[in-house]
């Protein structure tokens, strides 16, 4: 039994638009995450990756299919026990600032799932865990008493991090976590998304449209085209000897891939101090 088991998940969506068509986000997608691994769904933008993201916790409903949480189906959970099993299940969200309430101090926002998931600890618990979910994302503990809006973007993350990982979860969807960030800090992101797993043994499902960043990131990877998963495989595998047409399209997309991000992982490599470096211009 896998950690996670995704089978036949199917999704359809009422167009945006008035009289347009409906939209087949996810079109029967199968999938399973091991504890410990990162499994990264990649595909192009409105290929369905979030839509399956969010599915996976039940953020929304599925209209087909199920999802297995340590063998325990989520449809069948009332919402208390869907409650207490999202402390188990976090998400890390593309755009943190917009995922963080603008007027809630960065306690409060981390404090939030230990008031959910942990109702039995007291206030001065609550401050002591907040302090050191901070402190392991790399932020001081003066950020406590700050507002969203008073922190960079890089920090901002590190908040949604901290926020995801303070009930002490087995798993957590990555949905496109470093991609609003500046180059720069991108790698610091994913290096502390790294040490996380490392030490807490989480597992992610890392959710991109960049195959630079999976290649780094992920034990196996699984490509979305269209609501559906064309091919899955270790990414070593799936590096070497992509089987379908579209991996293949995206994997030699990414030969001409932006020089400009390999210069930003080798600056980041030679020097771990760049945090507050501006956005980055195309080296001359
Ligand atoms: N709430 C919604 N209502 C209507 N269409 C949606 C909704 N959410 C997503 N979609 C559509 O479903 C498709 C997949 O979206 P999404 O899962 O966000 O893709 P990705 O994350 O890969 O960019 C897109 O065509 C998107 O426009
Ligand atoms: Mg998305």
């Amino acid at each position: 039994m896998s950690l996670l088991e995704v089978e036949n998940a199917c999704k359809t969506f009422a167009s945006r638009q008035r009289g347009g068509d409906p939209v087949q986000a996810l079109r029967g997608v199968s999938l399973q995450v091991e504890a410990g691994e990162t499994l990264a769904i990649i595909g192009e933008s409105g290929s369905g990756k979030s839509t399956l993201g969010r599915a996976v916790l039940r953020l929304l409903e599925l209209d087909e299919g199920s999802v297995r949480m340590d063998g325990v189906d989520l449809a069948g959970l009332s919402p208390s026990e869907l409650r207490a099993k999202r402390a188990e299940m976090q998400i890390v969200f593309q755009e943190p600032y917009e995922s963080l309430n603008p007027r809630m101090s960065i306690g409060s926002i981390v404090a939030e799932p230990l008031q959910i998931h942990r109702k039995g600890l007291g206030a001065a618990q609550i401050r002591k865990l907040v302090i050191e979910v901070l402190e392991r994302v790399g932020l001081p503990a003066k950020v406590a008493t700050r507002l969203p809006g008073e922190l960079s973007g890089g920090q901002q993350q590190r908040v949604g991090v901290a926020r995801a990982v303070v009930s002490e979860p087995k798993f957590v969807v990555l949905d496109e976590p470093t991609s609003s960030l500046d180059l720069s800090i991108r790698a610091q992101i994913l290096e502390l998304l790294a040490q996380l797993q490392a030490d807490l043994g989480l597992a992610y499902l890392f959710v991109s449209h960049d195959m630079h960043t999976v290649e780094k990131v992920s034990d196996r990877i699984a490509v979305m085209y269209l609501g559906e998963i064309v091919e899955t495989a270790p990414t070593v595998d799936l590096f070497r000897s992509p089987q379908h047409p579209y991996t293949q399209t995206l994997l030699s997309a990414r030969l001409s891939a932006d020089p400009r991000e390999k210069h930003a992982y080798r600056a980041y490599e030679g020097d771990a101090s760049v945090r507050a470096t501006p956005p980055q211009q195309a080296p001359a």
